[in-house]
């Protein structure tokens, strides 16, 4: 993350992909996260945090 404008957007997108989707690929999480418009990255680092936020709800390490 940059200037973090973009953080509480794709915090809320993540909730609710992780709630209905525990285990989503990055496919997956590069779709839900669309709606989310981000100046600064090129999603990746998103990407990797909800995917190791989903390891981390499985008890597992990201
Ligand atoms: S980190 Fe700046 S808009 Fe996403």
């Amino acid at each position: 993350m940059q200037c973090g404008y973009c953080t509480p957007g794709m915090v809320m997108t993540a909730i609710e992909l992780l709630e209905t989707n525990p285990s989503p690929s990055d496919d997956e999480i590069r779709r839900a996260i669309t709606g989310n418009l981000c100046r600064c990255t090129g999603y990746t680092k998103q990407v990797t945090a909800i995917r190791s936020a989903a390891d981390a709800m499985k008890g597992g390490s990201s």
